[in-house]
């Protein structure tokens, strides 16, 4: 099969195109004809060697979506030719930008009938991340006040989806040229991210009682200043290694609660991505696809998910 590899760290140049013998499903393993695998910023952490993970030479890519090619002992919630969607590959296994991956159940949902691979593909870790951050560890209620930070972005665009889909009254930030789509989205306003006077026009929405925050050392005072008393607080990542408080008593009198996340310590996807499956049937939540690239142009699509701006996903189809 055709698949992209990396044998050693560095930058979208060493992502090479290679053929490579198929893989084949062991016990309680899934192999899937891959249609569609979605690109994340982790995937360039993972390749640069930010995040270590195991031995190299190493096939890159969290998401994917495809049909069951052939399953493995044990396996009974998958036949072959059943259409699939999952997450979470590319750590401690190998990754989804190939012709075909290796998953456990642990990893997979059903894709329902009529939703494109590329957005089963776009939709896998930037959902999991929205809805195990917004509902299940901050607990996201009807009624909430929601700020997502970057809502034009992969997880913010879900993000955004979700929480209005959850009940909840949505602020975002994002760069002007996506105001009308975020709001689109599910959005009630949409602030451009750089104006000097972000904090007083959040809080004429009025103070967020949770915050999804993908830059949370640039954000901590602001997210101090504009929250309401027992706000829940969801960090997804930081721009610096450091993380201070400017005005921890402020914090405290407020009673926020700062969650830390990341959704690849999960260790079971299943359970989130058939909820988000739902969503996506009922046509709640969806993947806006941005930009497809062919298999062999992953190195393009890293770079471009790192240094452009577009709202929603970059999708590799082999
Ligand atoms: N912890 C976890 O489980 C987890 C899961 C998923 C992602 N993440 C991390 O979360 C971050 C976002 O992921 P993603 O997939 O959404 O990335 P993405 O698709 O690249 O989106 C990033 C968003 O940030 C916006 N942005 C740029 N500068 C900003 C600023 N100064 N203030 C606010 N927003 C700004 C971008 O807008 P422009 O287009 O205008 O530049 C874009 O909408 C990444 O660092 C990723 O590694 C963590």
């Amino acid at each position: 099969m055709r698949a992209i590899r990396y044998h050693e760290h560095g930058s979208p140049d060493v992502l090479r195109s290679e053929e490579i013998e198929r893989p084949s499903p062991k016990r309680g393993e899934v192999l899937v004809a891959v249609r569609a695998a979605g690109i994340n910023p982790v995937d360039a952490k993972f390749r640069d060697g930010t995040y270590p993970q195991g031995p190299h030479p190493k096939i890159p890519g969290s998401d994917f979506a495809g049909v069951v090619e052939a399953v493995g002992d044990d396996i009974d919630e998958f036949a072959v030719g059943d259409r699939v969607f999952g997450t979470g590959l590319g750590i401690d296994r190998q990754g989804t930008c190939a012709e075909y991956a290796v998953a456990t159940t642990t990893h997979l949902a059903k894709l329902p009938d009529g939703i494109a691979f590329t957005v089963g593909a776009g939709i896998g870790l930037v959902g999991v991340t929205a809805w195990e951050g917004l509902i299940e560890t901050a607990g996201l209620a009807v009624g909430d006040r929601c700020l997502v930070h970057g809502g034009s972005g992969g997880v913010g665009h879900v993000a955004v989806q979700l929480a209005s889909a959850a009940g909840a009254s949505v602020v975002a930030t994002a760069a002007e040229q996506y105001h009308d789509r975020v709001r689109t989205l599910g959005a009630d306003t949409v602030l451009s991210y750089d104006r000097p006077d972000l904090a007083s026009a959040i809080g004429d929405a009025g103070a967020p009682d949770v915050v999804l925050d993908h830059r949370i050392d640039q954000h901590i005072e602001l997210n101090t200043e504009i929250a309401s008393q027992g706000a829940r607080i969801v960090a997804i990542d930081s721009t610096a290694p450091e993380l201070r408080y400017p005005d921890s008593g402020l914090a405290r009198a407020k009673m926020h609660t700062l969650h830390h996340f990341a959704m690849i310590s999960l260790s079971d996807y299943s359970s989130a991505l058939k909820l988000i499956a739902r969503l996506l049937e009922s046509g709640n939540v969806t993947a806006e696809v941005a930009r497809t690239y062919d298999l062999a142009d992953t190195g393009q699509a890293h770079r471009d998910v790192a240094e452009t701006s577009f709202l929603g996903k970059a999708v590799v189809v082999p």
